[in-house]
């Protein structure tokens, strides 16, 4: 029978419900010693700055422009292609996001459209290291510093990435991660902000510090669901489950996987969820999944070495681009192919579930009006296929996986996209 691959697969650690239980014996599954633990190992890994932990990686990042105390209205220049969630922050604090396009090699914030960008209320820039990759950060923090903007780095996706050797999160005046299931490092949510001016992260942990503790069962009740979460991605649970009605919806070209998204609204008041501490036993579970975290990210770089080797010389396909100096942690392995619906179509019939955009074209959003700006890199971005290497599947898995993409493109209609060729490889 075919053994279907899900696109989502946390890290996970072996020893998990250990953690867990541990914390609970100990009485210590909310309040206890492992959040500065792992707060002071986080900085010590990054080598740079004080950590913060948070609820999610979004507060992180709303407690750092709280604590910057800017004038209202404010201009905090984004990528056009990010988590909607981010900017909409910004307005949440009384700031005014402003989207600027990406290139659509890097899918990172491009360097001359933030300076075009820039005008004289503007006081931040957030370059979001998209699915694994660095910005071009020479360039990015040239202008922030001649231009006076404050830097926050985005590293939702790429903790474990560096640029020039050293790691990202570092080369700004502050940055945001963020642990929930499915990002490098899974902590079934929550976040942290690491700052590199003291005082400023004397405010921003006050901020963190303000909110109220969680509930213990609200905690267990995340991590029970995290528990599911892992069971119903396996292969053979997978096959069985969500992998028949992706296969339908197939031949009906019906999306049901939009429901999985989180419904983009207004976050005006802050839901209350957001507004709460960093628990003990996701720092017990972040501190031990530190220590795996290189290995995770060489199991998912080697298999997007494997995928490049197999799809590189297709006529039409792009693989993703790695520019001198940085390291790609592949949180996301884009590819641009000719027909991105047709290959995701056939590939599940394949046993093979392939995720299209996995964040938002911001400027097409209802949510942040009209926009008179028509980012063009951001737009082509947004034609890509998100295909599974994570470092759950097996080398024989992602083998597999490679060569039915490959198998299903070969035979695929092959109608030419309007990407620029690669610069560097
Ligand atoms: C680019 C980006 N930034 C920030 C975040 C926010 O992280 P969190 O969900 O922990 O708030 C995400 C979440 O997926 C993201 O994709």
């Amino acid at each position: 029978m075919l053994t279907a691959i899900s696109r989502y697969g946390a890290r996970v650690l072996p020893n998990t419900q250990q953690i867990i239980a541990e914390c609970q014996r100990r009485g210590e599954l909310v309040r206890g010693p492992q959040i500065e633990e792992f707060e002071e190992a986080f900085a010590q890994r990054l080598g740079h700055g004080r950590a913060v932990s948070t609820s999610f990686g979004r507060m992180a990042f709303y407690y750092i422009l709280k604590a910057l105390d800017l004038p209202p209205g404010s201009e905090i220049i984004l990528p056009a292609l990010t988590f909607w969630v981010i900017p909409e922050l910004v307005r949440v604090a009384g700031l005014r996001p402003v989207f600027a396009d990406i290139d659509p090699g890097t899918f990172n914030l491009a360097p001359e459209a933030l300076e075009r960008a820039i005008t004289t209320k503007t006081r931040a820039v957030v370059p979001t290291h998209l699915f694994g990759l660095p910005c071009d950060l020479d360039e990015i923090l040239s202008i922030g510093r001649h231009r006076g903007l404050f830097v926050i780095e985005d590293c939702a996706h790429t903790l474990g990435a560096t640029y020039r050797g050293r790691p990202v999160g570092t080369f700004g005046d502050a940055a945001f991660f963020s642990f929930q299931t499915l990002k490098p490092l899974n902590t079934y949510g929550g976040g942290m902000a690491l700052v590199q001016d003291p005082t400023l992260a004397q405010r921003v942990a006050a901020l963190a510090a303000a909110e109220p503790w969680p509930d213990a069962k609200r905690i267990l009740g995340r991590l029970r669901v995290g528990r599911l979460q892992r069971i119903f991605t396996r292969p053979g649970v997978f096959t069985l489950s969500a992998f028949p009605i992706l296969w339908t919806a197939s031949w009906l070209k019906a999306r049901p996987d939009v429901y999985l998204w989180e419904s983009i609204r207004p976050l005006s008041p802050l839901p209350p969820q957001y507004g709460e501490r960093y628990s003990n036993v996701q720092a017990a579970l972040g501190l031990a999944g530190l220590k795996l975290l290189d290995q995770w990210t060489k199991l998912t770089q080697a298999h997007a070495h494997l995928m490049n080797d197999t799809l590189r010389d297709l006529p039409g396909v792009r693989i993703p681009e790695v520019p001198p100096h940085r390291s790609h942690t592949y949180y996301q392995y884009c590819v641009y192919v000719p027909d991105r619906d047709d290959l995701v179509r056939r590939s599940i019939r394949k046993g093979i579930d392939i995720e299209t955009l996995h964040v938002d074209v911001c400027t097409q959003l209802p949510l942040f009006g009209e926009s008179s700006n028509d980012p063009p890199g951001a737009k082509l971005a947004a034609t890509v296929v998100q295909i599974p290497i994570y470092a759950g599947l097996s080398d024989h898995q992602v083998t597999q996986i490679a060569k039915r993409v490959r198998s299903v493109l070969e035979r695929g209609t092959q109608r030419p996209i309007g990407v620029p060729k690669a610069s560097h490889q």
